[in-house]
Parts: C-alpha cells; sequence; structure tokens
C-alpha cells in the first residue's frame, strides 16, 4: 500500500521546496518515491535542479519525478469527452483550433494531474508518492469535485445515455446540438470513476496525509486555518502543519520586528491546529534549490525521523449533513456541555472551556447559516446549523449558548 502525502498551502509558502525535501528523505530510507507536481506552474524541476518530464523521471536511486503536462494529460483522461467538446463548439462556428483551446475547461488540466496519483497508486510501483500540490484554494475546489461527480454518475449519466439511445438524430433536431454518442458517455462515467477512487484513496487516513504549509503571517495562518477546516469537512486526514521560513535566533536589528512577530504567531497557530502537530523549519540563508539543500530542508524538518509517519490520526472535528442541514462535531471527550461557552463572530466559532479557547474558522457554507443548538452526545460536542438559504433567525435550543451573529 503506497503512503500519499499531499502538500499544499498558500502561494509561495514553501510547499514545492517541502514537498522536494520529503521525497528526497523517503528515497534515502530506502522507500521507492515519486514526487509530482500537480500544480500548473510547475518550478520542481527547478527546487531539484533536474530536468522533469510529463512521465517519471529516475532522478536519484529511490527516487522519481514528474511534471504532469497539461495536453498529454487531457488526452489521457479527457480525450473522448473533449474530441465531442471540440464538436459541440466547431458546429457553433468556433474554428478547429480555437474550439480545441476553448475545451480545456478550467480546472480539467490540474484535475487530470491528480488522477496521475491513483494511477500510481494503482500501478504498484512506489511505495511514497508526495505531491507538490496547487495553491490551497484550487486544490480544495478540486478536491470537492469527486462528490459532485458521484451525484452525476447516479442521476444525470443514465438519464442522457437513455436519451442518445432513443432518436438521438431526432432530439438533435428539435434542441439542435449534436448529442454525445454512447463513447462519450461511456468515457465519462470511466472519468468519474476514476474521480471517486482517487476521492476514497486521498480520504483514506491509514493512507493518505494532507500537510498544510504556511509561514508565519496572518494572512497565511488565516487561509491555513480554513483549508484545515475544508479538509475536515470533506474527510482529507491532515496530519502535519508546517511553519516554513521560520527566522532563527541572531537574525540582526533589520529582521528583529519580524522574528519578534513570528514568535508571538507560533503559540497562536500550535493552539489553532491542535491535536495536529506543527514543526518548524528555519528560515534558510540561501534558496533552497538542489538536492543538497533540500535534504538539508527535509532534516530541519523531519531530523532522523520518518518522513511517511501519521503524525496525527482521527479527526479534530467533522462536519456533516444531517436532514438538510450542517452539523459540525468536536470530540471533547471530558467536558459536560454547561462548560462549555459557545460564540459566534462572522465566520468563526468560538469556543471557550475555562480559559482554554479554540476558534473554528467555518468553512463558506456555513458562514451564512444560524447556528441552531449544540449538545454533547458520547463524548461529542454536536453543532447543528440551520440551512443558509432558509434565512432563519438564529435560535438556541439548549442554554449556554450565545450568538455574536
Ligand atoms: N526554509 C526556507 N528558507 C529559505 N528559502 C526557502 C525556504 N523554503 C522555501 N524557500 C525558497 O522560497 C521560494 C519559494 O518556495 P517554493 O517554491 O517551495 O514555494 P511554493 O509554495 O511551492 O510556491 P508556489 O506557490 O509559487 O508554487 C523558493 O525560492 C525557495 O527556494
Ligand atoms: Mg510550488
Amino acid at each position: 500500500m503506497a503512503r500519499i502525502l499531499l502538500y499544499t498551502g498558500k502561494g509561495g509558502t514553501g510547499k514545492t521546496s517541502v514537498a522536494a525535501a520529503t521525497a528526497l528523505l523517503c528515497a534515502d530510507r530506502g522507500y521507492r518515491t515519486i514526487v509530482l507536481s500537480t500544480d500548473i506552474a510547475h518550478s520542481l524541476a527547478d527546487a531539484l535542479d533536474r530536468p522533469l518530464g510529463a512521465e517519471p523521471t529516475q532522478i536519484e536511486s529511490n527516487l522519481w519525478g514528474q511534471e504532469p503536462e497539461v495536453f498529454h494529460n487531457i488526452e489521457k483522461y479527457w480525450g473522448t469527452i473533449q474530441r465531442y467538446v471540440v464538436e459541440l463548439f466547431s458546429w457553433r462556428g468556433l474554428d478547429e483550433v480555437m474550439a480545441e483551446e476553448m475545451s480545456v475547461l478550467p480546472g480539467m488540466d490540474e484535475l487530470a494531474s491528480l488522477l496521475w496519483i491513483a494511477d500510481h497508486h494503482d500501478h504498484g510501483q512506489y511505495d511514497v508518492i508526495v505531491v507538490d500540490a496547487a495553491p490551497t484554494g484550487e486544490t480544495l475546489r478540486l478536491l470537492s469535485m469527486p462528490e459532485a461527480a458521484h451525484w452525476w454518475v447516479e442521476r444525470i449519466a443514465p438519464i442522457g445515455r437513455r436519451m442518445s439511445r432513443i432518436g438521438g438524430s431526432l432530439l438533435e433536431r428539435m434542441i439542435g446540438v449534436p448529442l454525445p454518442d454512447e463513447q462519450v458517455f461511456d468515457a465519462a462515467e470511466d472519468l468519474l470513476h476514476r474521480l471517486e477512487h482517487m476521492h476514497d484513496l486521498l480520504a483514506d487516513g491509514d493512507r493518505t496525509s494532507v500537510r498544510l504549509v504556511l509561514n508565519l503571517e496572518r494572512v497565511a495562518i488565516r487561509e491555513a486555518q480554513r483549508s484545515f477546516t475544508y479538509f475536515h469537512l470533506y474527510g482529507y486526514p491532515t496530519d502535519l502543519i508546517v511553519a516554513n521560513r521560520v527566522l532563527p535566533a541572531g537574525v540582526g536589528e533589520y529582521f528583529q520586528g519580524w522574528r519578534d512577530t513570528q514568535r508571538e504567531y507560533g503559540p497562536e497557530v500550535r493552539e489553532a491546529f491542535a491535536p495536529v502537530p506543527v514543526r518548524s523549519v528555519p528560515f534558510f540563508d540561501k534558496e533552497v534549490v538542489g538536492i543538497d539543500r533540500l535534504r538539508e530542508l527535509g532534516r530541519a524538518l523531519f531530523g532522523d525521523g520518518d518522513p511517511t509517519e501519521l503524525f496525527y490520526s482521527g479527526r479534530p472535528y467533522s462536519v456533516a449533513r444531517e436532514n438538510g442541514s450542517y452539523v459540525v462535531s468536536l470530540e471533547l471527550p471530558f467536558l459536560s456541555r454547561d462548560e462549555i461557552e459557545l460564540s459566534r463572530n462572522q465566520d468563526e466559532l468560538v469556543l471557550q472551556v475555562g480559559s482554554w479557547r479554540r476558534n473554528l474558522v467555518l468553512p463558506r457554507a456555513l458562514v451564512d447559516a444560524p447556528t441552531e443548538g449544540a449538545r454533547m452526545e458520547d463524548g461529542t460536542l454536536k453543532i447543528r446549523f440551520a440551512a443558509p438559504e432558509r434565512g432563519k433567525a438564529a435560535t438556541t435550543r439548549s442554554g449556554g449558548s450565545r450568538h455574536a451573529h
């Protein structure tokens, strides 16, 4: 069973460097390791200072690298569907070349890159698959797609298939659009099943760890917190937060202000992501380029430890849908409901237990959803949210909670 380590985080925080360093240390330990970038703007080859291609290239013993290439991927995974889209566009009067360009739907290319993960996993030639993913926003959006895909496979595909089978040409004349043929449906279904498979792999906590790279800066921390909530919403296991570019002692007077700020954020970050551990990597005095420097970064992060270790397993909190409303569950085994004070502050849920405080940045779907109530169930605090579209005023069923909504 291959271990999948996926690094994501805000742009420029050090995802590529940390991913490459992790892969290198894994290879050093004897694991057959591949590091691949699913970010469209590849920089893996630059970080490793080795040429890479659309297919895996061996870099060191036990280490392979890959920068999937857009059109190669699309041909591989979307070929038939893309041809249908081209047909549709050129029927609309767009010339072939334009139609071809247009048929690359946003996100398609990156999604196809992500599908490589499942391919490598299924072929079993690697022990560890390290992913240098795109910045958080896009990765998250794509990761959530399989759920939508599932819906499509279950509901839309059979209808469309039946439609194209019964008098496709008649229908075409009526609605005036070329209908996709069986092959297109087959390809779409196959693709969606792959996406589902990928989703299952990425959501498997024994196999996959999504790791967040951040810098000790307000915006990066905030974005990481939101991503963290999203990972839980979609069930992607997170086992490590990497605080990169942490200024060490002796940076001199000029950088002392930055260092002080970082030192203030340190405990805040630990608290925000607890119980998921946070590890720091120092700001090196040079760019982290090439095998030797990356190894140095890897050592700073993992010491003599094994990067494939599961640094945390469990779900600190989860978000689930129950009868049309959302329920956020937090494991708080040693507490009773009246010890917990709950309040809302815009997009944040604030929990206070004595002097212990926890801020949960809510997923966007819940920002406008009023809190309906909270109760303890077998050591789990369950907070219920009304459906946002109903726009109900916040009502509280259980005592002790107040709303600053
Ligand atoms: N700990 C560090 N100390 C010094 N320099 C670093 C450190 N980590 C990364 N860098 C440097 O910072 C730059 C950005 O790092 P990197 O490319 O890994 O970030 P990224 O998150 O992948 O960026 P992007 O979002 O653009 O893909 C690179 O020049 C890299 O060498
Ligand atoms: Mg990068």
